[in-house]
């Protein structure tokens, strides 16, 4: 693996090692001092052409707790407000010697169009409404570490569908596990599909979010994207509330273990009632922190040395990369024996 586009590039195998380190890496976050030098040496570039609190914080904070220098380079203040070429101006990132460009667009295509550019690994953190390969791996290791399989689970994905990265993404990646994904929002913000097929995986489409509620083992909730939307596409606020909306009165209809999801930027209100969102059925923070190990995960395989190899013994050895930094930078030797093992 050599960059990190769209979750069509993942096989399951790939996608179960990614959530194994995972794994490993949220043992290594819950240390007093959560860092690791598997990175060292390395450097990351943090592209962002589009607004971004989460994902470029979970990046940066990824990159730093695996030990890479991390530079962030502000599309806005960059050399392309003066007319230079994306081509020019990944040339001229790369000629700085990084390891991987971590890139988030508003224009669909762009981080591909990057990698064309560059000998760095390139990890899409975003590109409009097309993909966000991270955000559904962060979401699968939340939901595994949660229900403990996704095989099987009713997924339902509700809301802006026809603009949402995340729903391309977690569509395609929870049914390549296992999941059976359930789709439902007003028909102006449906991708065109044709019966049960949205985006080249096999759906079930309801009208009626009432009737499915019961039936439903998490319920994915989705930010109507005011930024990508047609004015036409939605009647008020209001009225999507009252018919999408994940409602208190919906929620308590829900069966007692199943959850409930969103990838933030939540409109409390709107797509999930507040007392929903901070509710004990809500995953939503823990979302949030395994964005940090999963993309940990994404940027070792991709960078790392490797050591991940010994996949069909059931066990990882972790080598002297999973070492701790102590507070004053030194390795502590004496953790590398005790922690050398992490048992799937
Ligand atoms: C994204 O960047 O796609 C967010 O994580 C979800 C959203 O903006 O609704």
């Amino acid at each position: 693996m050599n960059q990190l586009l769209t979750v069509e590039d993942l096989s399951v195998a790939e996608i179960d090692h990614l959530l194994e380190l995972a794994r490993s890496f949220d043992a290594v976050l819950g240390r007093s001092v959560p860092k690791v030098p598997a990175l060292r040496g390395k450097t990351v570039v943090l592209a962002f052409f589009e607004d971004s609190t989460r994902t470029r914080a979970s990046f940066d904070l990824a990159a730093r707790r695996l030990s890479a220098d991390v530079a962030t380079f502000a599309a806005g203040s960059s050399s392309l407000s003066k007319g230079e070429s994306l081509r020019d101006t990944v040339e001229t990132i790369t000629a700085m010697g990084v390891d991987a460009i971590v890139v988030r667009h508003p224009h669909p295509g762009v981080p591909l169009a990057i990698s064309r550019y560059t000998t760095a690994s390139v990890i899409n953190a975003g590109d409009g409404r097309h993909q966000h390969p991270t955000q559904a791996l962060l979401d699968a290791h939340t939901l595994r570490e949660t229900l403990g399989d996704i095989e099987g689970r009713r997924i339902l994905m509700c809301g802006d569908i026809l603009n949402s990265r995340v729903a391309r993404s977690n569509i395609a990646l929870f049914s390549k596990l296992g999941a059976e994904v359930i789709v439902c929002g007003p028909n102006t913000l449906l991708p065109p599909h044709s019966g049960s097929e949205m985006f080249g995986v096999s759906v079930e489409v309801v009208e009626d979010l009432d009737a499915v509620i019961p039936t439903i083992d998490v319920a994915y909730m989705l930010r109507i994207q005011q930024e990508r939307i047609a004015d036409a596409a939605l009647p008020t606020l209001r009225e999507y509330r009252s018919v999408y909306g994940l409602t208190v009165a919906r929620a308590d209809r829900m069966a007692p273990q199943a959850v409930v999801m969103h990838p933030g930027p939540m409109n409390r209100g709107v797509e999930i009632d507040p007392d929903v969102a901070d509710s004990e059925r809500a995953l939503i923070t823990t979302q949030v922190a395994n964005g940090v190990s999963v993309r940990m995960a994404v940027l070792y395989e991709l960078l790392g040395p490797g050591q991940f190899d010994d996949r069909d013994s059931g066990t990882y050895a972790l080598s002297a990369e999973f070492d701790l930094i102590n507070p004053d930078g030194s390795h502590d030797e004496t953790q590398q024996h005790a922690e050398q093992e992490v048992v799937r």
